[in-house]
């Protein structure tokens, strides 16, 4: 439940990011040893991701809070269970391990979600390139790979968990491969360097050029988990419609750069300072327009928080969803709290209004649930936010950190 806030001020930690930490536990399965990664948020889908390691036979252990360890014995079981696939599509990243090492890969097939059809074609035809093969049987996936042979892999789309999937089986692969058209996303980076630092031989992560030399072996070590730029984007949406002055620490403002210009053109003003940014806001949010894309452009997860920002911005703002053309559940809820907003196919256009008024809403997704949330600081009376634990997918403590900036924020259990 969110009621109107007035100004936020203080400082927040921000925590690990769930689209890197979730591959970073996947990318354990290549090696024998103990693991031990940080900076690993506290979140429901990390808590599942161990549950799959823990089904495909890894033990997980949190001996402290933010640090994770992963002990790999062998004797893997590589199966990742429908239970856990059909509430967390992010486990499908176990396919490249698994194959790359136990040569065997069974992984529930992902049906769609609140975002529409999500098929993982291009992670299947990667791997295909590479020398598996697969088979769907009984809803299950069934991958085999004897043997796994670099080659050039060209994407249609630089898929973000494609890239991520061939970057894991390439790495124990035998020769080289070429990813082109690769994800650029940081998260990929971050994959990249602990693959590197378990001793493999990965160049370009980070650029549409991802070129492996695979290795026989790769050992356990330790890693910590780069900041979330989605996090970020959440508080500093949070800012843009309550006001106020915010200290973000553990970021990475080179991870944002546009985010940050698209954020300052609404009128928040953002510099790097330390390890994080320092953000002022003052008066009513400007509009603008805004359009998402595969990094470096505008992520579609910024998307819903940033709409909600100009459901109160002073004029007509306009915004395209080019990632995932039906990511746009969000906007009936936000309507429910009085936003005008018009949907066009895949473009939105949003009449600033001077104010939300608070109602009761549901979240359909992780970053529709925090945009709801946002909407509920700066909306008249109280807002509450059902189907919260997709907030809790991606979110760790949320309501703490931001009762602790001065938002009146209460999480109502059910
Ligand atoms: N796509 C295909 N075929 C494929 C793979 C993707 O058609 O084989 C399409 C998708 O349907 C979509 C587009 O390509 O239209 C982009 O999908 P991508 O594979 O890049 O996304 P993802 O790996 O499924 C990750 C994040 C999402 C984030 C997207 C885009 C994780 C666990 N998830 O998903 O994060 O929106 O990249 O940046 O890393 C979130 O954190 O709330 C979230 C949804």
């Amino acid at each position: 439940m969110v009621s109107r806030s007035g100004p936020l001020n203080g400082e927040v930690s921000i925590s690990g990011a769930k689209n890197s930490a979730l591959k970073l536990m996947a990318a354990c399965i290549l090696a024998e040893g103990t693991h031990t990664l940080d900076n690993v948020p506290d979140i429901a889908d990390v808590a599942l991701m161990a549950g799959v390691l823990e089904a495909i036979g890894l033990e997980v252990e949190r001996p402290a809070p933010a640090r994770m360890v992963v002990r790999h014995e062998g004797g893997l079981q590589p199966e990742a269970p429908y239970e856990l696939v059909e509430r967390m599509r992010a486990s499908t990243a176990v396919l490249g391990p698994l194959l790359a090492t136990v040569g065997e890969a069974r992984v529930a097939m992902p049906g769609g979600d609140d975002f529409g059809a999500r098929p993982i074609d291009m992670h299947l035809s990667g791997l295909e390139s590479l020398g598996a093969t697969f088979e769907l049987s009984h809803g299950d996936i069934c991958g085999t790979a004897e043997r796994l042979v670099g080659a050039e892999i060209a994407l249609d789309y630089p898929s973000v968990g494609a890239t991520e999937n061939l970057l894991m089986a390439a790495v124990r692969a035998e020769g080289h491969t070429t990813i082109l058209n690769a994800a650029r996303e940081p998260e990929i980076a971050d994959l990249a360097a602990f693959l590197n630092r378990m001793g493999a031989t990965v160049l370009g992560a980070g650029t549409s050029r991802i070129d492996i030399e695979g290795v026989e072996e790769l050992r356990a070590v330790s890693h910590s988990v780069v900041p979330d730029r989605l996090e970020v984007a959440t508080f500093l949406a949070a800012l843009a419609v309550s006001g106020g002055e915010l200290v973000l620490r553990n970021t990475r403002a080179d991870h944002i750069e546009l985010l940050i210009e698209r954020m300052g053109a609404m009128g928040v003003r953002i510099s790097p300072e330390g390890d994080g940014l320092w953000a002022m806001c003052r008066g009513r949010p400007h509009a603008t327009s805004l359009v998402t894309l595969p990094y470096p452009g505008l992520a579609t997860d910024f998307l819903p928080l940033l709409v909600a920002v100009l459901c109160v911005a002073d004029g007509t703002s306009f915004a395209t969803e080019n990632v995932f053309a039906g990511r746009f559940g969000y906007v009936g809820e936000l309507a429910r709290m009085g936003a005008r907003i018009t949907v066009e196919d895949h473009h939105l256009v949003i009449e600033g209004v001077e104010s939300l008024s608070g109602a009761p809403v549901r979240a359909p997704d992780i970053r529709a649930g925090a945009a709801l949330l946002v909407a509920g600081l700066c909306a008249e009376g109280t807002t509450e936010v059902h189907g919260g634990e997709h907030i809790d997918r991606g979110y760790e403590a949320i309501h703490d950190k931001l009762t602790a900036l001065g938002a009146h924020v209460e999480r109502l259990e059910t």
